[in-house]
């Protein structure tokens, strides 16, 4: 049964890549899978030349390269409408009266989602038009979804924010980071909540570190522009990492609504510190990944042949609450690893008395160990100590393994997640302006730090100076393989 409404779906930049890649695969799998069906109406805005049935044309292709049926396809875009805005233009009044034509046209009852699939640069000015045009409001119920990265600092983000609250308010605003889209990372918290064998030993009491490790094969895509000034704490620190680390960290909400979840989130935020000696930049040279050669990012087109711009950290942080105190977060991503996996190891601690002995090693027992792979190869795995069969007495450390794919037959793609979540008003996915203000709080020290980028070759795991830097020499991060 669906819980969505008519309603129209406005793209600000309606003919980008972005919704060629992923907002209108995404939106066709709304209607076919989530049972949104009719309800949904779309408007593609940007400043290219189009009529309807071009842009309708266009839409068919990015949905047949998505994997679409090609009839099927054909369909599906006659619920789609195109308006231009010319670069010049200062206002969105003749949006506006586009969108009351559609809603006409259509007997919608005035739902609109406003998309901004743009440049980060032009989303002030464009948040004021919406407001300054009337589009803050409808008759029915107006969302606006912005997309990735919200700010570059603090102060960018708090800026950003006061333009938003100038026009909307916060239970109007989706702001997305697609890793809250992932079945996955949602299922960090059904696991914790919901398996009281764990949460019971979730704390200082039981765990002795956590590592998370967010690992990229690929390199920069040819996104040198960006990425020349985003590095890897905008790109993939300050948003991604920080959400999985809060939802490792966080205390249970009350109830599973969305702002009892994002107060304990932005709670457990509030409370970690970054030592600025424990971290280790790092930019890749020439190596081989998955057997192919791969030019180092000096030599990747539009970057500087001096740049300083970190493709990985690691790092490690406090966490200064009642549950955590004293144990180690580590946190590290980077491009360019041997293999692209995401995951969250938590090491608990040993018992506190060692009574088996080995030949070789003082005491023979090993931690526990839960690893959640987030992605590809999505599972858990704890591992344990058993007794080898014979004597001498030797223990091993074992894995029981979960995997998602065998349990459940598919996992949805991410933007469906929170594309159908706009639609229905579900804004428990979405980053509120306290968490994102927050977060850029944490990492601005870091990110204004001049630091030594240390060389770490393509297809390896990084900066050899990694674990010393972190005050952990000879300590290696486990990974499920
Ligand atoms: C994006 C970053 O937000 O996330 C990219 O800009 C990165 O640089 C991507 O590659 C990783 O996302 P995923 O879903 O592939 O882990």
């Amino acid at each position: 049964m669906s819980t969505t409404q008519p309603h129209l779906f406005v793209i600000f930049g309606g003919t980008g890549d972005l919704t060629k890649r992923k907002l209108l695969p995404s939106l066709y799998r709304i209607t076919m899978e989530n049972g949104v069906g009719e309800d949904l109406n779309i408007l593609g805005v940007s400043r290219t030349d189009h009529g309807d049935d071009e842009y309708r044309g266009w839409a068919r292709d990015a949905l047949v390269a998505a994997g679409v049926d090609a009839a099927a396809a054909t369909e599906w875009v006659q619920r789609m409408f195109y308006t231009r805005v010319a670069a010049d233009e200062g206002d969105l009044a003749a949006v506006r009266d586009e969108i009351e034509t559609i809603e006409q046209k259509r007997g919608l009852p005035g739902n609109r989602a406003l998309y901004l699939a743009l440049p980060p640069p032009s989303f002030p000015d464009t948040i004021s038009m919406l407001g300054e045009a009337g589009l803050n409001t409808s008759p029915g119920w107006t969302r606006l979804v912005i997309e990735k990265p919200f700010g570059s600092d603090f102060e960018t983000a708090e800026q950003l924010n006061a333009v938003v609250h100038d026009h909307f308010t916060e239970d109007q605003i989706y702001r997305i980071d697609h890793y809250l889209g992932k079945e996955t990372v949602q299922n960090v918290l059904a696991f914790r909540f919901s398996n009281l064998l764990f949460e019971s030993a979730w704390s200082r009491d039981r765990i002795h570190k956590v590592e998370i490790t967010v690992a990229e094969e690929i390199g920069i895509e040819g996104r040198s522009g960006y990425y020349e000034r985003a590095g890897v704490m905008r790109d993939m620190v300050q948003n991604h990492l920080t959400q999985l680390l809060t939802l490792v960290a966080m205390e249970a909400p009350h109830s599973f609504n969305a702002d009892a979840i994002r107060t304990e989130k932005v709670q457990a935020l509030q409370a970690v510190t970054v030592d600025p000696d424990h971290v280790v930049f790092g930019q890749y040279t020439e190596g081989v990944v998955d057997g192919e050669e791969i030019p180092g990012y000096l030599d990747e087109e539009g970057v500087a042949v001096d740049s300083t711009t970190a493709t990985f950290v690691a790092l490690r942080l406090a966490v200064n609450s009642w549950r955590w105190q004293g144990v180690p977060f580590y946190l590290r991503t980077g491009k360019r690893m041997p293999r692209k996996t995401t995951q969250i190891v938590v090491t608990f601690q040993r018992p506190p008395v060692c009574l088996f002995h080995g030949v070789e090693d003082e005491c023979e027992m090993h931690s526990n160990v839960l690893i959640l792979t987030l992605q590809p190869d999505e599972g858990f795995e704890l591992r344990f100590d058993v007794k080898a069969p014979g004597e001498p007495l030797h223990l091993v450390a074992k894995p029981l393994h979960f995997d998602y794919e065998e349990a459940f037959e598919s996992i949805p793609d991410a933007y469906q997640t929170l594309l159908y979540d706009v639609i229905s008003g579900d804004q428990t996915l979405f980053v509120r302006s306290d968490e994102v203000e927050t977060s850029w709080q944490l990492w601005d020290e870091l990110i204004d730090m001049p630091a030594t980028v240390h060389a770490y070759a393509a297809g390896t795991w990084g900066p050899e100076q990694t674990d010393i830097a972190l005050g952990r020499p000879g300590e290696s991060w486990t990974l499920s393989d």
